[in-house]
């Protein structure tokens, strides 16, 4: 894992050789689904790593072992539709009984701007640690719009997950949200004049439902 002011990149040899197949031009969706989801498993074990836990005892068949465990009410992951959806399900099977927010925003073709359409958080938000997943970040745009909505809503433990980031929304994210670490598979180049990520995957939300 490298360290940057905030931003987490992962270091990791089969995140590195997934993301290798992810990025291929000729993946087609089931495969880039079934990554997506693997590289997600691997990252947010290390996302959620700061999930604050509290002292339990077990009983075992022989004794009672002192152990520890979620503290608080269920965590929160709270994918941003559509892409983010793919994340969310790799995250349930670390956190089963994580409450799931979506929210609903498409990036405007000419102004690049998130539009949103749908927003539906859990219910106790400001008590619950919140993981944000969008495989994509790059003018940050549509992390900023969740994370403003998250702050809006009162939540304060916030941490955000994305496949593929960039300098721009590296940067969006830190001068809105400068108290959100920012958690990577990848940090790529710099964006294009469309405002898609160098080298990147291309449409996410396309190639992981099989749009165009
Ligand atoms: C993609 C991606 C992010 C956003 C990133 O979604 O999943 O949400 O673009 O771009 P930004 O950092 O410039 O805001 P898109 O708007 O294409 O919607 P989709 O998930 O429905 O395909
Ligand atoms: N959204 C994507 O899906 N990919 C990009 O490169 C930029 C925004």
């Amino acid at each position: 894992m490298k360290h940057d002011a905030g931003v987490r990149v992962v270091d990791h040899p089969l995140v590195a050789h997934k993301l290798s197949l992810l990025r291929h031009r000729d993946t087609r969706h089931g495969e880039f689904r079934r990554l997506a989801h693997e590289i997600t498993l691997l990252c947010a074990y290390e996302a959620t790593a700061d999930l604050s836990t509290e002292a339990v005892s077990v009983p075992t068949p022989l004794a009672t072992a002192e152990c520890r465990r979620l503290s608080g009410p269920e965590p929160a992951v709270v994918g941003i539709l559509r892409a983010g959806l793919v994340m969310v399900d790799a995250v349930l099977e670390l956190v089963p009984d994580a409450a799931v927010g979506h929210l609903g925003m498409y990036r405007d073709p000419g102004t690049h701007q998130p539009v949103d359409y749908y927003d539906k958080l859990p219910d106790r938000i400001a008590e619950r640690a919140v993981l944000v997943v969008d495989p994509m970040l790059a003018t940050g745009g549509s992390a900023v719009r969740a994370l403003t909505r998250l702050a809006e809503a009162g939540a304060t433990d916030v941490r955000l997950l994305c496949i593929v980031g960039c300098p721009e929304g590296v940067a969006a994210v830190q001068q809105a949200h400068p108290e959100v670490p920012i958690h990577l598979a990848a940090l790529d180049s710099h964006l294009d004049e469309n405002r898609y990520i160098v080298p990147g995957l291309g449409d996410a939300g396309d190639r992981i439902f099989g749009t165009q």
